[in-house]
């Protein structure tokens, strides 16, 4: 009995130990392998000086504390307490590892390289109040909790992707995601740097790239898409911008590798150098419909032309790693093309994905001449063997990247379910789903060792995992780049980062919810809050606020909640719980999306009885999506046809009867993505079937009519050109 109670005792005392251990415990994104809090804290103010041969991250905390902190600390050893900053190259610390002692007279960051510097400088900073990472903060005096942390990453390769092509992002967005990154020790920005739909590095030898292709428009080569409207829109990097570009990511210890998209996905350079592509009579679509978007391999002239882009290239980026792409090519073109049939005949292939093959073999010699390695998506295994050194991204899945891995190449893991930042959030989220609902445990998941069955000596050919943004449906809302990658890409970096044994995501997202959107806010990122659970129960709305202290609040007319709506405070009882909706807030500048309740339906549409007519031929519309799927009220469904749209384009629903109502809204394009929508167009609407009023414009592929008169047909008309190659239409949303 003594023994049981001294036992309960001590466990007790434990867990109050624990407890109170971890509540001043700092709370670090990634989570270091080793944490050893001490009491005590070292007060930086201005009688610190630094000291160390690190002299970028000197530099770079000085400016860190000048700008956040309002402190000047003094070069040398004379203030009054120390910081210094070492790199030994003979220690023995792993790659990119460091040690931080902090005690209450001096800081020391000790590496063996830069990186490891670097990163003792971003831990440091997040032992620091979150304002550090604003700019004109006047914290004055700053206390550090004493702490030894030994810490090095669990994988060598923390990438994080962006694709520039469909959306441009200006140079000062680029150095803010460089930022961004650094702060989460992410090591590799892979920058996807052309596409079909814009290319965006300047080559010297071929002017028309940019000149041409790194622009949409109704009189550019490259059509509207994604978002870009009937306006002249894109954009490129020059060269001497890229070469700054890439010298502020060294300093930060990331490595840029950029990606040239071939064979596929190359519309931006057919359109600009029509003699690049094959001769095609036939035109056939690639998966994301567009048509004349792949080299032809049967004309010896394109390896001249590679072999020219690829020196410029080299020249700007000195990653050892170069991506030349390999994903989605439709080899319907080749299989239509005069030249690549010749070229399969001559080289004794059967199928064409041996020209694919052969492809990726001579831009591997390109590319290894310069003393660089070959990288390509996982499409790039098939079809014969690669150098080993030839390194595969492995997308489609994880089963594709493990593929590779057992193949015997040198694999980075960033496979759609988990790692594909375009994919949604939630279902109420914009974004794609074909990957799969892509959450932030999703994210936080991802495992290529623990996932894969692979033998030692496999292991060592996992380089690790990176977060990836493709950009067609970053048109809106603003700031939506920020929104998919944060905080998805804090959850990646601790994925890349931290020992297996040490990962547990309620521990991360207590971090991340309780100090780490903080930061985050502070470093000037508009990120992603989670939106609160609503149900409704016997009469009662009950809110499960998304995490510890989130501020949820609502409205009750079923409009969107602002900072001035107000707090839920506790259940709340009503018999409209239709009208209620709630958001999550941070800080009064942050909010979720717009939730109602889970369980109840929210809209109560009518279902009136319609027919169709459009401007549509019947072989334009897709056999997948047919047009009778808009006459069923299933708001998930849609009708798809296949191609652009054009000024005099129509749909019209026509009512059985003449329908009462108050609003009908008037979506286009594809449920929840809204993506090949009407771009350019307005809404009529008729009492009677023949005269037509005309009402609102499409904003964003939506119009809505508010009748005055029961309403027997509605029209959406195209007045300009929408921007893709395919169109969608809804359900009517009809409501009283
Ligand atoms: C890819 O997502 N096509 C690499
Ligand atoms: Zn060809």
């Amino acid at each position: 009995m003594k023994i049981f109670v001294k036992i309960m005792a001590l466990a007790i005392l434990g867990t109050l130990l624990a407890s109170c251990c971890r509540q001043n415990e700092p709370y670090l994104v990634p989570q270091p392998q080793n944490v050893t809090l001490n009491t005590g804290t070292f007060t930086i103010d201005n009688n610190v000086s630094i000291l160390g041969n690190a002299d970028f991250e000197i530099e770079y905390l000085k400016d860190k504390l000048s700008k956040g902190a309002s402190v000047s600390l003094q070069e040398g050893n004379g203030g009054k307490r120390v910081i210094e900053i070492k790199i030994d190259p003979e220690s023995s610390i792993e790659n990119e590892g460091y040690r931080l002692s902090v005690l209450p007279d001096k800081i020391t960051i000790l590496a063996s390289g830069k990186g490891g510097a670097f990163y003792g400088v971003q831990t440091l900073l997040q032992l620091m109040p979150a304002e550090i990472y604003s700019e004109g903060g006047n914290l004055g005096k700053i206390k550090v909790p004493c702490v030894e942390i030994e810490d090095y990453p669990r994988f060598g390769y923390r990438g994080a992707g962006l694709d520039v092509s469909r959306t441009f992002f200006p140079l000062e967005t680029i150095y803010d995601f460089i930022d961004w990154i650094s702060y989460h020790k992410i090591n590799t920005f892979h920058w996807h740097i052309t596409d079909d739909n814009g290319w965006r590095v300047e080559i010297k030898k071929y002017p028309l790239l940019t000149e041409k292709g790194a622009w949409r428009g109704p009189d550019e080569v490259l059509p509207p898409a994604y978002g870009s409207g009937n306006k002249r829109y894109g954009g490129f990097y020059t060269q001497e911008e890229i070469k700054e570009v890439v010298k502020y990511a060294a300093d930060r210890n990331i490595t840029i590798i950029p990606e040239i998209d071939m064979p596929g996905h190359s519309k931006a350079v057919i359109e600009t150098y029509p003699q690049v592509g094959c001769t095609n009579k036939n035109k056939t679509m690639s998966v994301n419909g567009e048509v004349n978007n792949v080299w032809c391999i049967g004309k010896e002239s394109n390896y001249a032309m590679i072999e020219d882009i690829v020196a410029e290239l080299v020249e700007l980026f000195p990653s050892r790693l170069i991506h030349l792409g390999g994903d989605e090519v439709n080899m319907d073109n080749w299989k239509n093309c005069p030249h690549c049939q010749a070229f399969m005949r001559k080289m004794g292939m059967k199928e064409e994905i041996e020209l694919l093959n052969y492809f990726v073999r001579r831009m591997e010699k390109i590319v290894n001449k310069h003393g660089r390695v070959l990288v390509g998506w996982d499409e790039i295994i098939k079809g014969g063997d690669l150098e080993p050194s030839t390194t595969v991204y492995g997308w489609g899945s994880m089963k594709r990247g493990a593929n590779a891995v057992r193949q015997g190449q040198p694999t980075v893991f960033l496979p759609g379910q988990y790692c594909y930042l375009d994919m949604k959030q939630s279902p109420y989220e914009r974004g794609h789903n074909w990957a799969a609902i892509v959450t932030l445990d999703s994210c936080y998941k991802v495992d290529p060792i623990k996932m894969n069955d692979f033998t030692p000596e496999e292991e060592k050919l996992v380089l690790g995992i990176q977060g990836n943004l493709w950009c067609e449906l970053l048109d809106r809302p603003e700031r939506f780049m920020e929104y998919q990658f944060f905080p998805r890409l804090c959850a990646i970096s601790e994925a890349a980062w931290t020992s297996a044994e040490l990962k547990n995501f309620d521990d991360f997202y207590g971090r991340l919810t309780s100090a780490h959107y903080d930061r985050l806010h502070n470093m000037g990122i508009k990120f992603r809050l989670p939106f609160p659970e609503v149900v409704y129960e016997d009469g009662i709305l009950k809110v499960t606020p998304p995490y510890e202290g989130a501020v949820v609040r609502y409205t009750t007319d079923a409009s969107d909640p602002d900072t001035s709506s107000q707090q839920y405070k506790g259940e709340i009882k009503t018999a409209e719980p239709e009208k209620y909706r709630f958001a999550t807030f941070y800080k009064d500048c942050n909010q979720s999306i717009t939730v109602g309740a889970s369980n109840i339906e929210l809209y109560h549409y009518l279902t009136p009885e319609v027919s169709i007519s459009s401007s549509y031929k019947e072989n334009e519309s897709n056999k997948s999506f047919p047009m009778k799927n808009i006459t069923t009220y299933d708001m998930k469904k849609y009708w798809r046809v296949n191609r652009r749209s054009y000024p005099g384009d129509f749909v019209l629903y026509t009512f059985a009867e003449p329908v009462e109502c108050g609003k009908i809204t008037v979506e286009t394009g594809v449920p929840n993505i809204t993506f090949y929508s009407c771009t350019e167009g307005h809404v009529e609407y008729s009492y009677n079937g023949t005269d037509f009023i005309k009402g609102d414009e499409f904003v964003y592929g939506t119009a809505t009519v508010r009748p005055e008169d029961k309403v027997k047909a509605v029209k959406i008309v195209f007045d300009g050109m929408s921007d893709a190659l395919i169109t969608s239409f809804q359900n009517l949303r009809i409501e009283k």
